[in-house]
């Protein structure tokens, strides 16, 4: 039986082919970006063929690193440190091809997509089938035309020995000939692609909106201030708490304001059915007037409020959007940004179960009342949910006096006590998928390659258990 509430060390690619089939309730990950960053990993080997080999390795391609003191000096001690160099680099093997190097150091961005997709077809078989995949991924530029060694200074732009204008090292093997100088490699949505023509099913994506991300020099296109996060199921039954976040400031007078049976979009605009913010409703000071309230002509029961004025929506929530504006933060020790934690709850929340019956096996559910009248029209009641197939429920307001509360959760009355979901991260780094999942009160198992970054995670998971019992 696999050990739970663990981080192993080693190759995603490894440990994932040892854990058992449909394992895991919800996978929240981000590998590591193509020819972004060495984090100073075992090689691994690639692509060999379904026949042994001894290979013999060729020539290494150089992948140097960009001297990355300005935006991590956490990196640049570590190096130091481990006397490690900014080259990184791999080869391939001259009788069979195959190719040993890091991940994401590939000489071809189409190599490595092709191994990140390898890893999820493993990812996949230790997903349960109601399972959750969150990915996030980042994209690049292609920056000149490599020759065959790879590396050739003297060739790239503004370079100096081998610097940049700003005195970094270059990046070779962004140097690819497969795209135009400049242009964006689209590498996400390559992986995505992938993923659906392997099978998976894209339900999201996600827009990180990095709210503190650094200047970049470019001047002929604009700062990319995101990153992507794609989420992934793989049956169109799947485990899914919805989330809310607060209605944006505008919604709340829009509802207030009335709109007579002749407004221009009662029937909704041409070509589309009627938008709720845009049915007849009566207007909620003229309650009980002859233009306004319940019995004014205008349609029955359609109104965002009672005729005494109790808001009939929901003031709290309104399904979670996609695009999240965060922080980048970067965890103290860190040799790289690492996730922020505001970032991934919602995945975990959402993605994975707290309370499985140990028995049979079921899934408790939140259990949601409303209080304060009926569900009107413009909410969709959700007591019927699981019996129409829908696994989502709804969430948990705290102001206003239309309100859907939590109240408690379902039971299927085996009384064998819960045991909560498991997270998965194949590239947990520093931990922190661990860290929210603990703090959630979900199992987690974490895959990582640098036996400093399994350290790390040890050490914060075991703050987090201290911080949770002084709490
Ligand atoms: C972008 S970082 C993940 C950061 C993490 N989300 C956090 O919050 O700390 C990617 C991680 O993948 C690890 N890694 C690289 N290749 C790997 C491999 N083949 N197997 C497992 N981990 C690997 C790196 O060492 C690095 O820690
Ligand atoms: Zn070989
Ligand atoms: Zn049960």
């Amino acid at each position: 039986m696999q050990e739970l509430d663990t981080i192993i060390t080693g190759d995603a690619l490894k440990i994932l082919k040892t854990l058992p089939d449909d394992f895991a309730n919800c996978v929240v990950c981000s590998p590591p970006f193509w020819s972004l960053r060495a984090y100073h990993t075992e090689p691994q080997i690639w692509d060999e063929p379904p026949f042994p080999c001894e290979h013999d390795w060729g020539e290494t391609i150089h992948t140097l690193q960009h001297k990355s003191g300005e935006t991590n000096p956490g990196l640049e001690a570590y190096q130091k440190e481990k006397g490690a160099s900014d080259e990184v680099g791999g080869q391939f093997c001259s009788k069979c091809g195959a190719w040993r190097g890091e991940l994401g150091q590939e000489p071809s961005f189409k190599q490595y997509v092709r191994h990140l997709l390898t890893i999820f077809d493993e990812v996949y078989r230790v997903l349960k089938p109601t399972g959750t995949c969150f990915v996030e991924l980042g994209d690049t530029y292609a920056s000149g035309t490599r020759d065959k060694t790879g590396y050739d200074p003297t060739r790239s732009l503004n370079s100096k020995e081998g610097k940049n204008c700003k005195g970094w090292h270059i990046q070779p093997n962004r140097l690819t000939n497969e795209l135009p100088q400049k242009c964006l490699c689209n590498i996400p949505f390559r992986f995505a692609i992938g993923m659906t023509e392997n099978g998976w099913i894209q339900r999201n994506t996600l827009i990180w909106h990095k709210l503190n991300c650094l200047p970049q020099s470019c001047k002929d296109r604009f700062t990319v201030d995101f990153t992507y996060i794609f989420f992934f199921v793989k049956s169109q039954k799947y485990y899914f708490e919805q989330q809310f976040e607060p209605l944006s400031s505008s919604t709340i007078p829009r509802m207030s304001r009335a709109i007579s049976d002749n407004h221009k979009w009662s029937d909704g605009a041409e070509g589309q059915t009627v938008h709720s913010l845009s049915k007849p409703r009566p207007n909620r000071k003229m309650a009980g007037t002859l233009y306004g309230g319940d019995g004014t002509g205008l349609h029955e029961h359609s109104g965002y409020y009672d005729k005494d004025g109790t808001p009939r929506f929901y003031l709290q929530g309104r399904n979670k959007r996609c695009v999240w504006s965060l922080p980048t933060k970067s965890f103290p020790g860190a040799h790289y940004a690492t996730f922020n934690k505001e970032l991934i709850t919602p995945m975990i929340l959402a993605g994975c179960p707290q309370f499985i019956c140990k028995k049979c096996g079921k899934i408790r559910e939140k259990v949601v009342k409303t209080v304060g009248g009926t569900i009107g029209q413009s909410w969709h009641d959700h007591t019927n949910d699981s019996e129409k197939g829908m696994m989502g429920r709804g969430g948990i307001p705290d102001k206003g006096e239309y309100q859907r509360i939590d109240n408690g959760y379902t039971d299927c009355g085996c009384n064998a006590g819960f045991d909560s979901g498991i997270v998965l991260d194949p590239f947990c780094g520093a931990g922190t998928t661990c860290v929210v999942a603990k703090e959630l009160g979900r199992h987690y198992v974490g895959i990582e390659l640098n036996p400093d970054y399994v350290a790390m995670g040890e050490e914060r998971l075991m703050n987090t258990v201290q911080q949770m019992r002084l709490v």
